[in-house]
């Protein structure tokens, strides 16, 4: 088992973290005080080769693989987690039209995407009333004479205000639940997409999140992706490949939380030493540095299966619902380990604590994170007989 990185892969980390420490970290406080959106850097991303890490060259990608996108994601959350997520979900986009759409989409949206012309792709799945349940979305789309029309409404969609290109999904056989769900591409601006309200979150507030009002968008055949009615099982496979970018993404938050913890417990003497010398202190930085260790590792390795082609959703599944839940406990030490400075905005520890929680709940929250490994144990248990 070869666990060294390629040169590639060094490669893509040390550009994203270049990137991260000289653009994204200076500006993160401003941007979550003031709520800016990362226009700008998304754009510097896509020229960086950092918004498409594991699309296929031929498309605008950078073509390193997925080992390399999950290792970029760390150092860009490491940053700034507001980029990161727009990030995550542009590259979602992007692989799931680089892999399913037809030869006119994948030229027509791939390319736009990657280099950040398109600023950023969403992910329209969610609503109202199905999040963790998206069989039962009400999104209909309905024939018309050249194509379809779409009417409904999203919620919960990261940069939906803002993405030059989106998947939708929506109903095209009301009645046959999963089996009667189609994907949609949709372009922003596009006639009769109203953005809704824009949520005011705990965190990640340079991260837009809207609600999508589909009030009869009209779409031709060709914006259909993967086929009329195979929109659920696309939806499910993009998020396999997602649940890597969010277990990235909680990594490279809580590595930040803890290196600062890790400095401010050098530094910060009480009782004539540096804290980082008392037990109690160093036994909690020691537990959040070994369950980081196994985050990173249980996500590489998602990573490298899906890479080789292998089966990897119930190892996706894994991965994020270690490396979020550890992360949110890693970030609440790095919080104890400053004390009181720790609760204030002075030092960017809170903001951690904030960005972090969502971790566990989009792409799937930890709860749907275990029926994904409980079903997949139950079908290994059948196939193996054991
Ligand atoms: N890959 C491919 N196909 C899959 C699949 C996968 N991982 N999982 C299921 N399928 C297929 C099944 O084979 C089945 O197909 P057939 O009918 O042809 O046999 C079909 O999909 C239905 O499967 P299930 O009966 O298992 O489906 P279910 O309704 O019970 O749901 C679930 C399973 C895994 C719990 C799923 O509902 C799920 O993942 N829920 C969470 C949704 C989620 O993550 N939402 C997040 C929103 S997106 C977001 O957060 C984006 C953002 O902006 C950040």
């Amino acid at each position: 088992m070869d666990l060294a990185l390629t040169e590639e892969q060094r490669a893509v980390q040390k550009t994203a973290r270049e990137y991260a420490e000289r653009r994204l970290m200076p500006a993160a406080h401003a941007r979550d005080k003031e709520s800016t959106f990362p226009e700008a850097e998304l754009r510097e991303l896509g020229d960086l080769g950092l918004l498409g890490v594991a699309v296929p060259e031929e498309l605008g990608g950078a073509g390193a693989g997925v080992v390399a996108y999950s290792l970029a994601m760390q150092e860009l959350a490491r940053g700034d987690a507001s980029v990161a997520v727009a990030v995550s979900v542009t590259n979602m986009v992007a692989e799931l039209i680089s892999r399913m759409g037809d030869e006119g989409q994948r030229t027509r949206h791939v390319p736009r995407l990657v280099s950040g012309q398109a600023v950023c792709g969403a992910f329209a799945l969610s609503e109202p009333q199905a999040g963790s349940d998206p069989a039962g979305l009400t999104t209909r789309a309905e024939r018309t004479a050249g194509g379809w029309r779409l009417t409904g409404t999203k919620q919960w969609i990261t940069s939906g205000d803002r993405a030059g290109v989106m998947v939708v999904w929506a109903m095209t056989e009301p009645g046959s639940g999963h089996k009667g769900i189609t994907a949609f591409l949709v372009e922003g601006g596009a006639k009769g997409l109203i953005v809704g309200r824009l949520e005011d979150k705990m965190g990640l507030h340079g991260s837009s999140t809207a609600q999508l009002v589909l009030d009869g968008v009209e779409v031709g055949d060709d914006a259909v992706l993967g086929g009329v009615s195979g929109g659920f099982r696309l939806a499910m496979m993009a998020l396999d490949g997602g649940r890597i970018g969010i277990a990235s993404q909680a990594i490279g938050i809580a590595r930040g939380a803890l290196e600062a913890a890790v400095r401010y417990a050098g530094e910060r003497v009480q009782f004539g030493v540096p804290i980082l010398k008392h037990q109690a202190v160093g036994n909690m930085l020691a537990d959040a540095a070994t369950w980081l260790d196994a985050a990173t590792l249980m996500t590489l390795r998602a990573a490298a299966l899906k890479e080789s082609g292998q089966s990897f959703g119930d190892v996706a599944a894994m991965a994020k619902l270690f490396a979020t839940e550890k992360a949110g406990l890693i970030c609440d030490i790095a919080l104890q380990v400053h004390g009181g400075y720790g609760y204030t905005t002075d030092f960017p520890i809170e903001r951690a604590c904030r960005d972090v929680r969502v971790t566990r709940i989009y792409e799937g929250t930890s709860e749907i994170q275990r029926i994904v490994i409980a079903r997949s144990l139950l079908a290994r248990a059948a196939r193996d007989g054991r």
